[in-house]
């Protein structure tokens, strides 16, 4: 894949109003404020495309955005905002896993976790949850930037062991929007 150009396609509160299931996709999950709109960004080069903000709950659609004209990236809602009201998050839990599971054109999840915070048990539900029902996907460490570079390695080294644990094998890969660390491979993996 070329990530020359991509634009905003929809946003789908649910399955049902996904657009027809048609190319390819790649969906970015993870908790609110992980930085999912910030990857898309910089994976297209692109600063306005996906909407940002310091406050989580940004995302609250499954947002399409269309790259080279052949394969959707989707910014799928935050989860684990507490501030969301409860119904918000029952609905992320309905919604999403519903697009998880039946979305014919799915060819990847990026599951992002923060590199500075312990998988929390949301992420680690979710690791084995896509581990059980067989979703490829990898898992990208975001905010590098905050970290040192023994900081950086120890956290990949725990969400390795906690992977391990759950005899899962999946490329972790260590990102950050601020000085572009892992962006080729992210762009490589979903290539792939
Ligand atoms: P929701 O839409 O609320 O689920 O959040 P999101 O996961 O889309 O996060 P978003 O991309 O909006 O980023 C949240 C905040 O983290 C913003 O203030 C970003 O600037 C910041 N951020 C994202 N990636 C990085 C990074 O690699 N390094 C640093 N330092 N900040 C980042
Ligand atoms: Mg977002």
């Amino acid at each position: 894949m070329e990530f020359k150009k991509a634009h905003f396609v929809t946003g789908a509160p649910s399955l049902d109003e996904c657009p027809e299931a048609y190319y390819p996709e790649i969906c970015l999950a993870g908790r609110s404020n992980v930085g999912k709109s910030s990857l898309i960004n910089a994976l297209m080069n692109h600063k306005g495309l996906a909407r940002t903000s310091n406050t989580p709950g940004k995302t609250r659609e499954m947002n399409y955005y269309l790259v080279d004209d052949k394969t959707y990236l989707v910014d799928l809602p935050g989860f684990g905002y507490a501030k969301v009201s409860k119904k918000e998050r029952e609905r992320w839990g309905r919604d999403i896993r519903a697009y998880l599971l039946e979305r014919p054109t799915l060819r990847l999840v990026i599951h992002l976790v923060d590199i500075r915070h312990k998988p929390s048990k949301l992420d680690e539900e979710f690791f084995y949850w896509l581990g059980a029902q067989r979703l490829p996907f990898v898992v990208v460490l975001t905010k590098g930037d905050k970290l040192s570079h023994n900081k950086r390695q120890q956290s990949k080294a725990r969400v390795k062991r906690i992977l391990d644990e759950m005899n899962i094998e999946v490329p972790i890969v260590i990102s950050s929007v601020k000085d572009k660390t892992g962006i080729e491979e992210v762009k490589k993996l979903i290539s792939e």
